[in-house]
């Protein structure tokens, strides 16, 4: 016989190179654990049917939990000869326990198998990214209440736009991580099923107990269709967009780090545990972590096109394309809880720079939405008319050369005679946004409450 668990009908060795593409063991020899659960679940099941021996289901699972002491310990030799996880799990159970370990197979096939562990594997995944994510929003939220009334511009088309406090803009990252950890959810959810003893494709007519393995290894239920059961992988599809996502709103904050700790900006400083030095250049404080966030996130989105791509043209059921489903989405996932470990630690290093982020906060006469306000609430001008009125004292004050605050009363009043000196009181940044109390808004007694609202629930999940 060729090969052990295949070569029955075989007479001749693969070509070495037949035999390279084929192997998966490189990568899936990550799933060990994963396989092993599986197969203990599995040997159970058989025995307490009667499908194998009760001796038999005892020398497989005391087998298996050697196999297992054996790799975790690291040492195991993993031979690409026995292909994946599942070959190198079943010869050295072979090796181990002898005949019996033939028996293990029994009415089931890699297929559903492979689609067991993986699941597994990427559940546990999800729970770590989720415990990142909620870490990450809790240094965001601690941050966002010790600047709840820290005045920065906000900005759109990255011009001045109104004036914010940074406690808000943190904010607007805990709501994202927040919506990310319910697309992580929604996806464990859906992929909680278990296909094992969906078996090749079709089932099996062995009596098996399917509820009983799903219920050992942690799944809602068992999967309701053998074929959808081995054939899709849209279970990681879902975590890997999830995932993209995710990186994308790191990487938009990331961004900001990067332009921000500019000394052109100056608005954020790095400690000496988050930036990194020029080996030719003495002065430089280079925001390397941010910018390599920002890069990875191409990673990530990249598994995921990745697999879009080896799914896309796949007939039912199995397909061997599957099997490049674990590489790049094992990376993306390690990749995207390195990346959160990385941005919760800037965040909880960045200490800003409030004077300059005030001093920013005035310019592009980033007030004047107020003054047009002002003009609808105190004169009862339509908004229209405020709007045009407030643009033609923008441009006295920019031919002037002074900011709205600074500009002369009689110069507003050449415009519009109405506008009292209780009109210049608006034009401070923190009237500005002290008056944004919307709900939602950016005004600092709602960014403190925003703020312990999430620290408390953070709390009380974690
Ligand atoms: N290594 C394979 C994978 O990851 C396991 C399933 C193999 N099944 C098969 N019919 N060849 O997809």
């Amino acid at each position: 016989m060729t090969n052990k668990m295949w070569g029955g009908r075989f007479s001749s060795e693969p070509a070495a190179i037949m035999a390279e593409i084929n192997t998966s063991i490189d990568v899936d020899s990550r799933l060990f654990r994963q396989d092993i659960a599986v197969s203990r679940a599995h040997a159970a099941m058989l025995a307490k049917q009667g499908i194998i021996s009760a001796a038999d289901g005892k020398a497989i699972a005391r087998g298996l939990d050697l196999v297992l002491k054996e790799m975790a310990s690291g040492e195991f030799a993993f031979k690409r000869e026995h292909e994946d996880i599942h070959g190198n799990v079943e010869t050295r159970l072979r090796e181990l326990i002898g005949p019996a370990a033939g028996r293990l197979h029994t009415a089931r096939s890699r297929n559903d198998q492979v689609a067991t562990d993986f699941r597994l594997w990427v559940r546990e995944s999800i729970d770590e990214i989720d415990a990142l994510l909620g870490a990450y929003q809790r240094a965001l939220a601690e941050k966002a209440l010790a600047h709840a009334a820290t005045v920065m511009p906000g900005f759109t088309h990255l011009q001045p736009a109104q004036p914010v406090t940074f406690g808000h803009h943190l904010l607007a990252y805990v709501e994202m991580a927040a919506r990310d950890r319910g697309r992580f959810a929604g996806a464990r959810e859906r992929l909680n099923e278990c296909p094992l003893g969906a078996a090749a494709l079709a089932g099996t007519s062995f009596p098996l107990d399917r509820a009983m393995t799903a219920k050992r290894l942690g799944f809602a239920r068992p999967s309701a269709n053998s074929l959808d059961a081995v054939a899709d992988r849209d279970f990681v599809l879902e975590v890997l967009s999830a995932a993209a996502i995710t990186a994308v709103h790191l990487s938009r904050f990331a961004e900001e780090i990067v332009i921000w700790t500019s000394p052109m900006v100056g608005f954020l400083d790095l400690s000496d545990a988050f930036a990194t030095g020029s080996s030719i250049m003495p002065q430089k404080r280079n925001p390397d972590a941010a910018e390599l966030v920002r890069a990875k996130t191409g990673r990530i989105v990249g598994a995921l096109q990745a697999l879009l791509m080896v799914m896309k043209g796949l007939p039912l059921a199995y397909q061997k394309d599957m099997q490049e489903d674990k590489e790049s989405t094992i990376d993306a996932l390690g990749t995207l809880s390195l990346c959160l470990g990385a941005m919760t630690g800037m965040v909880d290093d960045i200490r800003p720079n409030t004077a300059r982020m005030r001093e920013a906060a005035t310019l592009g006469f980033s007030t004047a939405t107020d003054l047009a306000d002002w003009l609808v609430r105190a004169l009862d001008m339509p908004f229209r008319d405020a709007h045009h009125v407030t643009g033609r004292i923008v441009a006295a004050a920019e031919r002037l050369g002074v900011a709205l605050d600074a500009l002369p009363l009689e110069e507003m009043q050449a415009i519009e005679p109405r506008i009292g000196a209780e009109a210049l009181r608006v034009l401070s940044v923190e009237n500005s946004v002290k008056t944004r109390t919307s709900f939602g808004g950016t005004a600092p007694k709602n960014v403190r409450a925003q703020a312990r609202r999430w620290l408390k629930k953070l709390r009380s999940k974690a």
